[in-house]
Formats: structure tokens, C-alpha cells, sequence
């Protein structure tokens, strides 16, 4: 398949591309580069050997995504594009709506345009917000509670309401738990721009001396340790799940919501003493109080995935 990624200069992204590329499918790329360097696509075609089409362009402009189009023959589209912390979108909601649901729109109204109807979303398991039980499966009710999970939710309502209005659209919304890792090339990997929010960059930078310490969020939950639990999945097994997702809308499923998540929940303190072990190096620690909007436990429960895509997380 020819497939384009947009946003696919980004982390989930450019390991995504190497999968494709190694399983012989074509990929196209547009990304704006606002989180994320070229490099990172030299550096997939290092590792694949292939060269990968790049288009610089916002996605929130139709008329360069249209040229997209145009020039190339595109056979499905996975959405990676958008912006991804809850803090700042906390305090720019607005810019988080208008990129990440503008983004969204105008790709779709592009695909329409073109006749291109296979999808593949981002969402998040932030759509479940406080879940009432764990392991979260795809049925469990969604709420998120800040702007940037409110995209998401709102994304997954506007596909289903066009797989509504058009049922020859193929629409996978992946609601991915909490990606880490990198290629074992150590070539790609997460580069977040500025100081990272997500445990595992913020660790790595720590370990590297880019960060004198971790601060752990909270002791105090009902978890195992007191610290938060989370289902922490392989960049590369999600990359994988994106390609089993492609081949199940090549057979025609409508619009499908699969969860991306091992099913085990580690909590931070577990976390850190696992990189550790693998780094062979202490992380400098300490306790501080939770931090706003988090929730103590979050793992999923992957059947459905399992089952309709035969996809498992520790696979790669
Ligand atoms: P990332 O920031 O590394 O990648 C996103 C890419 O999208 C970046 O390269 C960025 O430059 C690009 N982009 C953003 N807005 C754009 C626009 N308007 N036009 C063109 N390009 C644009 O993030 P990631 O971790 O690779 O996440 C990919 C997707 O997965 C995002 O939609 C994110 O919300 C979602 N997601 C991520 C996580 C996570 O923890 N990493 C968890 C759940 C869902
Ligand atoms: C994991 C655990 C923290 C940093 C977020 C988004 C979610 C999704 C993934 C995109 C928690 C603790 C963290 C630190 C810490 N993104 N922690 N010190 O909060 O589960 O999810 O990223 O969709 O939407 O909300 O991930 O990596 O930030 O935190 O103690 O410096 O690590 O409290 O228990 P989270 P995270």
C-alpha cells in the first residue's frame, strides 16, 4: 500500500514508518516539524534503506494538503499529526483545538475529495479519564477532562459521524496507553522539544545528566507503592498494531475502536528501578505531591485487539 503518515516525523511516527517500510508498503510523510526534526526521517531511511517523500506543510491548510493528494496515489492515511500535552493545552486550549480538530477536518475533507476512505486515528486512552474499573476495555464510558483529551473525544465523534453519513469509509481509532522505548538501532527515539512531561523521556534525560533528578508525582495512591500505575507499551508493538490496523480495513470493517495497551499496569517506582537495571545506573529521585489531573491506576485490557487484529503488545 502507499500509505501517507502525517505527523510522521514525530516519535510514534517515524517508528511506524520503519515497520511499514520493512513490511514493503510505501510511505509519505507531511509533518510541520512544530515537535519534531527532519532527521528523524534521514535517520528511518538509514535504517530501512528506502527514501521516504516529505512534505513540509500544516495540515491545517487545505490547499497543500489537497496538493498531497494530487501528486501522489494514496491508498490509506494514518493521522498521527497533532499536538500532545495536557498541560499546554490546559493553558491554549484554543490552539489545541483549532490544530488538532482543524488538522483533522481538513484531512478528511482532502481524503473525500480524493476518494481515499481507509483511516487510521491516534486517539488515547486519556478518552477514558478516571476510568471506574481497570483493565479498561473498548465499551467502558469515555470522558476526558482537559482540552487536549477533549480533542481526542471530539475527533472520535466527528469519524463516526462521517463513517455515519458515509459508510465506504474504513476507520480505526487506536487508543493507545502510554508509548515508550525506541527502535533497538538506537537511531530514533522520543525528542520531545523543551523540558519532557512523560515519565519516560524525563527519566532518560535524567540518567543522560540533561536533568539533575527525577520528581515523582505522588506516593500517596492506592496503588501497590503509593505511585501512579500505568500501561506502559512499545513504541515498536504500537507501531505494529498500526499496521494490523491497516490490514483490517482493507477488509472492510466500517469504523473500529481498538485499544493499544500491554494489559499490565508498573507503577513509576517500578519504572524506575526497570530503567536501572537496563541503563546500569541510579536515577536520582525524589517524592513530590501529585500533580494536578492525574489518576492512580490505567491499564488496559487488549482482547478486542487481540482477537479481531491479532495483534498483542509483546510481539516485536
Ligand atoms: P509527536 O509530537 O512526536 O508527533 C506528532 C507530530 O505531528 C510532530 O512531528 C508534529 O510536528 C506534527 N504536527 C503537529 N501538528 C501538526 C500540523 N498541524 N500539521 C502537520 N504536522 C503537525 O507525538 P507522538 O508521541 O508521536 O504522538 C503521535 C500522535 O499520537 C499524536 O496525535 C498524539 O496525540 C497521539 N498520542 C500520543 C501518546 C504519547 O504518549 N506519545 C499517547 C496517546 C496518543
Ligand atoms: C506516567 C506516570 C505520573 C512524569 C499522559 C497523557 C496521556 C497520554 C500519555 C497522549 C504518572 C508519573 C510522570 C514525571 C512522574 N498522552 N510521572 N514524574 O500522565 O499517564 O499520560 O501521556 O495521549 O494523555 O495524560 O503519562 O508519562 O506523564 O505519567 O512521577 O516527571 O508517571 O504521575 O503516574 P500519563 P506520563
Amino acid at each position: 500500500m502507499n500509505i501517507l503518515l502525517t505527523g510522521g516525523a514525530g516519535y510514534i511516527g517515524s517508528h511506524t514508518c520503519v515497520m511499514l517500510l520493512e513490511q514493503g508498503h510505501d510511505v509519505i510523510v507531511v509533518d510541520n516539524l512544530c515537535n519534531s526534526k527532519v532527521e528523524s526521517l534521514k535517520r528511518v531511511e538509514k535504517i530501512t534503506g528506502k527514501k521516504i517523500p516529505f512534505y513540509q506543510k500544516d495540515l491545517c491548510n487545505l490547499p497543500s494538503i489537497n496538493e498531497i493528494f494530487t501528486q501522489n496515489s494514496i491508498d490509506a492515511v494514518i493521522h498521527f499529526a497533532g499536538l500532545k500535552s495536557v498541560a499546554e493545552s490546559v493553558d491554549q486550549p484554543l490552539t489545541y483545538y483549532q490544530n488538532n480538530i482543524d488538522g483533522t477536518l481538513v484531512l478528511c475533507e482532502a481524503m473525500q475529495a480524493h476518494g481515499v476512505k481507509h483511516l487510521v486515528f491516534s486517539s488515547s486512552a486519556t478518552v477514558y479519564g478516571n476510568p471506574e474499573t481497570v483493565p479498561i476495555d473498548e465499551n467502558a464510558p469515555v470522558g476526558a477532562f482537559n482540552p487536549y483529551g477533549r480533542s481526542k473525544l471530539f475527533i472520535e465523534e466527528i469519524l463516526s459521524d462521517l463513517y455515519v453519513s458515509d459508510k465506504s469509509w474504513n476507520i480505526a481509532l487506536l487508543r493507545y496507553f502510554n508509548p515508550v522505548g525506541a527502535h533497538f538501532s538506537g537511531l530514533i527515539g522520543e525528542d520531545p522539544f523543551g523540558r519532557p512531561n512523560n515519565l519516560m523521556p524525563y527519566v532518560s534525560q535524567v540518567a543522560v545528566g540533561k536533568l539533575p533528578e527525577l520528581m515523582v508525582y505522588g506516593d500517596d495512591y492506592d496503588t501497590p507503592d503509593g505511585t501512579g500505575v500505568r500501561d506502559y507499551i512499545h513504541v515498536m508493538d504500537l507501531a505494529k498494531g498500526h499496521l494490523k490496523a491497516l490490514e483490517k480495513l482493507t477488509s472492510d470493517p466500517g469504523l473500529v475502536i481498538y485499544n493499544q495497551g500491554t494489559g499490565k499496569g508498573y507503577s513509576v517506582l517500578e519504572m524506575v528501578t526497570a530503567f536501572e537495571k537496563a541503563a546500569g545506573k541510579k536515577i536520582p529521585y525524589k517524592i513530590v505531591g501529585r500533580r494536578p489531573g492525574d489518576i492512580p491506576t490505567c491499564y488496559a485490557d487488549p482482547s478486542s485487539a487481540e482477537k479481531e487484529l491479532g495483534w498483542t503488545a509483546l510481539g516485536y
